[in-house]
């Protein structure tokens, strides 16, 4: 199964890539971990990213689409893999659609404004694994601490309320068409879903329409 989750800052991808990669068994590629890595690494293109995400402007097509072509590449995705933050763009989209990579499914998740926000500002992230907790919805067991490991919880550079509001101009202006495209390209399925409620009944809404998949 390949697939692919699109949706604002805040609509909970990374929460539900959690769920679909260990009930399914895929990877996932979330682009913005890849960057967040490379920025942790120190690489040349995490320093340039770093900066940019910290913007809250999107990292260049060129960039991201050689990222991404070359994860795909990797032994563990030929079961498939979900794909969490790409495409963003609609350039990035028609990239994906001319190589070889076929996608089953793209799921693309809304949530309002204010609940972004809320969202956002209580995020806690063990910034290795990329596991996500909320303080208020999904605390840890121990606050400041992630559950698996007892390493210290951050919160994102990019979490701030003003970049949050960039993100979200950002995403209208760049990332909204794609949801379009796929509205309209032949061969996929394409769902939309509300993400207002818990992440468990998102989770259960998504096994719904993935849990049928004849897996290859
Ligand atoms: P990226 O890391 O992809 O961030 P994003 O798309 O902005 O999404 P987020 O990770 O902020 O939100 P999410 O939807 O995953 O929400 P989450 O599940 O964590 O990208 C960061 C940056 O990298 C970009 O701005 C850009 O600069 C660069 N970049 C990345 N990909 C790129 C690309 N393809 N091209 C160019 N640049 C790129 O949930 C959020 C919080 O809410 C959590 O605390 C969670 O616990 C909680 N929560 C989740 N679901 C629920 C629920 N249903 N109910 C209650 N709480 C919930």
């Amino acid at each position: 199964m390949r697939l692919i989750l699109l949706g604002p800052p805040g609509a909970g991808k990374g929460t539900q890539a959690q769920h679909i990669q260990e009930k399914y068994e895929i990877p996932t590629i979330s682009t913005g971990e890849m960057l967040r890595q490379a920025a942790h690494d120190g690489s040349d293109l995490g320093l340039q990213a770093k900066q940019i995400m910290a913007s809250g402007r999107l990292v260049s097509d060129d960039i991201i689409i050689k990222l991404v072509q070359e994860r795909i590449q990797k032994k563990d995705c030929e079961r498939g893999f979900l794909l969490d933050g790409f495409p963003r763009t609609v350039t990035q989209a028609i990239a994906l659609t001319n190589s070889s990579i076929v996608i089953d499914y793209v799921i693309a998740m809304h949530a309002p404004d204010t609940i972004i926000l809320e969202r956002l500002s209580g995020r806690w992230i063990h910034a290795p694994s990329g596991r996500v907790y909320h303080e208020k919805t999904k605390p840890p067991v121990k606050r400041g601490v992630d559950d698996i490991t007892g390493e210290p919880l951050v919160q994102r550079d990019d979490d701030k309320e003003s970049t949050v509001r960039k993100r979200l101009e950002v995403y209208r202006v760049q990332t909204e068409p794609v949801i379009d495209y796929y509205k309209n390209l032949k061969g996929i399925i394409f769902v939309e879903i509300e993400t207002t409620g818990t992440a468990q009944e998102i989770s259960q809404q998504i096994d719904k329409i993935i849990g049928k998949v004849q897996w290859v």
